[in-house]
């Protein structure tokens, strides 16, 4: 305990020095994991930086600033699981491990290998690295760059792990290198596969929505648990299981690891009480009101089996193979195939949100086929009256097609492919 107290004032001191004073290491370690604070980029779609600003206020990590598609943010190593876990709109979460200045290669070279790599990475591991990004900076050339913060980094680890070189393949830790008017930030990815993988889905389907991005629309768009919830175009489910897991209130990284828990840094005694802590939070008492559908059979099957996997996640279940067809609980989302055209509000229903995907005109290569849907869409207010609409797509002149302006219209990305986020606030019908 005394040692704890002795770390406070010496936040920045790196864990090489403090292990070296006092205790055993794991000893060391726990205190360490409770009271240093790293910095963290939340990485996420253009357009949804102030949805994951807004859910890592609600977890309590304090937040430094924000960019374009990211959040830098502040956490301890049990916040840094928090963060995975708990995020729903950000796609991958990297570690700062050193942000200096690098006018030229010998300042980037000796920036990096001064990093105490060796509190990051444990001995065995190789590294790789997995980008290099580059803005108005002297240094210009991105394998250049990638080399030589190869190099610096297996330097050091090499140095103090006693060995001539690392090991390569599979399993290499994975470093990012951005450069920016000539500063440096070197970010080690503690997230492994990127968030939006949450394990429920095994296939996708045609155009399917990331689950991050279907989570930033759930959140951008006010939706809350006691309201119905309506996805037309469901396809493979992303909105609907994003969904039901907030209503539910389930961390969505439940169902896989994360990197954080190979690197020297990754504590799992820390990571097993948060993921107890958060699957004795699931609540599946409430009914919900989710609905999806869709005109593809063999989207809806996908779709069941996805929900499915993910009422399993939710439950701290492992997955089984032989998972198709989820259970009828009035816990889950009913989900049936339907026509967009053939569809009305349920009876007895009260106003609600329609949140969707409609065809993608350049991702399905059917911009003519889209175009006729939207256009087919412009009677949904009087099949949904009062209904909130809600739609993303890739294609700018959605609302001329629909027949109406939107209240509001949102730039974003989705993956790589730059979308529109359109609101019309229950006021859809004429
Ligand atoms: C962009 S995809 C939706 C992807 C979905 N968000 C996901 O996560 O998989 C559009 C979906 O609209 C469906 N669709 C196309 N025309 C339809 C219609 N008239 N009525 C209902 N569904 C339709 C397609 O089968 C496709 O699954």
């Amino acid at each position: 305990m005394s040692f704890c107290f002795l770390l406070i004032g010496k936040r920045k001191a790196p864990f090489s020095v403090i292990s070296g004073n006092v205790g055993t290491r794991q000893n060391d370690k726990l205190c360490y994991n409770a009271i240093y604070m790293e910095t963290l980029v939340a990485l996420c779609g253009v357009g949804t930086e102030k949805v994951v600003a807004n859910e890592l206020r609600k977890l309590k990590l304090p937040i430094r600033d924000a960019g374009i598609g990211r959040v830098r943010f502040q956490a301890d190593i049990p916040g840094c699981y928090r963060a995975l876990l708990c995020l729903r709109a950000a796609d991958r979460v990297l570690l700062e491990a050193a942000n200096f200045p690098a006018g030229d290669f010998d300042a980037l070279f000796e920036g990096i290998r001064a990093v105490d790599w060796e509190r990051y990475i444990p001995p065995n591991r190789g590294i790789r690295i997995t980008k290099v990004r580059i803005g108005k900076s002297r240094l210009q050339s991105v394998t250049g760059v990638q080399r030589a913060a190869h190099k610096a980094a297996a330097a050091r680890l090499c140095e103090r792990y006693h060995c001539s070189r690392l090991p390569e393949g599979d399993g290499a830790a994975e470093l990012r290198v951005y450069l920016e008017k000539d500063q440096a930030s070197v970010l080690l990815d503690i997230s492994g596969e990127p968030l939006f993988k949450r394990g429920y889905r095994t296939e996708g389907g045609i155009a399917p929505l990331r689950e991050t991005t279907a989570a930033a629309l759930i959140l951008l768009s006010a939706w809350r648990r006691k309201f119905p919830l309506y996805d037309p175009f469901c396809g493979s489910g992303a909105i609907i299981i994003e969904a039901a897991l907030y209503a539910w209130d389930a961390a969505p990284g439940l169902g896989r690891r994360f990197a954080l828990s190979e690197l020297s840094l990754g504590d799992s005694g820390i990571e097993k009480s948060l993921r107890e802590e958060l699957l004795g939070r699931v609540d599946f008492s409430r009914p919900v009101r989710i609905y999806g559908s869709d005109a593809d059979h063999r989207a809806i099957a996908l779709a069941k089996s996805n929900m499915a996997r993910a009422y399993a996640l939710a439950r701290g279940e492992t997955l089984d193979q032989g998972i198709l067809n989820p259970p009828a609980l009035p816990c889950l989302p009913a989900i049936r195939v339907l026509r967009m055209e053939d569809a009305a509000a349920p009876a007895g229903i009260p106003a609600g949100f329609i949140i969707t995907n409609p065809p993608y005109g350049k991702r399905l290569g059917a911009l003519a086929e889209a175009e006729a849907v939207y256009r087919s869409m412009a009677n949904i207010g009087r099949r949904f009256p009062g209904w909130k609409l809600a739609l993303i797509t890739d294609h700018p002149g959605f609302e001329s097609h629909f027949g109406k302006r939107a209240d509001s219209c949102r730039e974003m990305t989705n993956g790589a492919l730059d979308s529109y986020f359109y609101q019309y606030e229950g006021r859809v019908c004429p």
